[in-house]
């Protein structure tokens, strides 16, 4: 709702009796999008657009009868700038009410100041980065953190497949760095040790990896956990690590859910079998809400579309907006929307979520993922369940998560 809405709510409630403006007229909520539609992380944009689409879709009924109205700008890179700038606009130009969306740290990150500034509250869809809450009063997170995954993956892998000795090899920018100390904390705690960490080029190009992962083999560790930011990047990994014949070579592949994305799946062929990952959505969860969401999706995108975990967080993060909506009656104010979120409870195809009252930040099940053949297809099965992981970054303090 922007300030002429507004102007007319309060002179039309100082004009009418008390008591009878209670049942006011729906709003118009305008929800400013910022998401890679364009480039190498097109796909990305893509899925969480279409999940939050898909909702809108399916539950009209859960926004109050209030009218949605998405604007979306292009952040096109990983850069931050242009994130940057589009918010900007958003918030001054166009008065959303709400800001979603955000794939990318940086972007996340550098839009961050402008929400505080605007007073406009900022729903991140992907962005993993665990401090990334921290930056803003105004921000709450639907999607994950690279701890999530990478903590509990760090003890599992010393528990319980045998990674006495790991390396690690991630892109080197915010979300990378995080997921190495986290995957990095959780073996040391456990009793492993780190051999190597191996910064493996940017977010945006795709680089070779032969290099870094021939770095990694003349180490020898049992295991290599490996972070890219998913798509083209995570079927390159799977590629090299076969074509260098790390299988043979007796170190086992293990990594965040983001190197077994399930849009990329089908492309890994069988050296993705046996590769163990940790992450909290797969398109072949076993549930209720995830088989209607599947059939839903195919039945809108097409058979061969498949959902994945930023289509899942396009979905939730909508679910999150409708009752933000709803519990301020589509007067939208940043306080108002972070206090309908704190303790927001919700059933999602991932399963059971909550947005924690304290940190604005989701909790959710961390799930081990095995790849499986099945039907002569690649599949992902669930083997184990960390349940409920809330950021173990920030419950355990460390470095910006303070
Ligand atoms: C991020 O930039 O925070 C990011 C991007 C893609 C991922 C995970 C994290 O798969």
């Amino acid at each position: 709702m922007g300030p002429t809405h507004k102007l007319r709510r309060a002179v039309m409630a100082a004009l009418l009796p008390a008591g009878l403006i209670t049942t006011a007229a729906a709003e118009e909520v305008k929800i400013g999008v910022v998401l890679t539609y364009s480039g190498g992380a097109a796909s990305f944009g893509e899925q969480i657009d279409r999940g939050m689409n898909l909702y809108l879709k399916q539950h009209p009924e859960a926004f109050g009868g209030h009218e949605v109205k998405l604007i979306k700008r292009d952040s096109k890179r990983p850069g931050g700038d242009i994130a940057k700038n589009a918010v900007q606009e958003l918030i001054t130009r166009e008065k959303v009410d709400i800001l979603a969306g955000f794939v990318f740290s940086p972007n996340a990150m550098a839009s961050a100041p402008l929400a505080t500034q605007g007073k406009v509250p900022m729903i991140v869809m992907n962005a993993g980065t665990a401090w990334i809450p921290n930056l803003s009063p105004y921000i709450a997170r639907v999607s994950f953190t690279m701890w999530h995954s990478g903590y509990p993956m760090g003890k599992y892998a010393h528990d319980r497949l045998g990674c006495g000795t790991a390396a690690v090899g991630y892109t080197d920018y915010p979300p990378g760095k995080d997921s190495l100390n986290a995957f990095k904390t959780g073996l040391e705690e456990a009793g492993g040790k780190l051999l190597d960490a191996v910064p493996m080029g940017g977010p945006r190009e795709v680089p070779d990896f032969t290099p870094f992962f021939q770095r990694v083999k003349d180490k020898g560790p049992n295991c290599f956990y490996v972070f890219v930011p998913a798509g083209n990047h995570a079927a390159a990994v799977v590629k090299t690590y076969a074509a260098l014949g790390m299988r043979d070579a007796g170190i086992r592949l293990i990594g965040p859910g983001d190197i077994t994305q399930d849009t990329k799946l089908q492309g890994m062929g069988d050296a993705a079998l046996d590769m163990i990952t940790m992450h909290h959505y797969a398109a072949d969860y076993d549930n209720p809400q995830n088989r209607a969401f599947v059939a839903a999706w195919k039945a809108e995108y097409g058979a061969d579309s498949t959902t994945d975990f930023m289509a899942v967080q396009g979905w939730d993060g909508m679910a999150a907006i409708a009752h933000a909506i709803t519990a301020q009656n589509g007067d939208i104010s940043a306080e108002g929307t972070i206090a309908a979120l704190a303790g927001w409870t919700f059933d999602s195809p991932r399963g059971r979520i909550m947005i924690d009252a304290e940190t604005r930040d989701i909790v959710h099940d961390a799930n081990v993922h095995r790849i499986v053949k099945k039907d002569g297809r690649l599949a992902i099965q669930v083997i184990d369940t960390v349940p409920q992981v809330k950021d173990p970054c920030k419950a355990l303090k460390i470095g910006k998560c303070k």
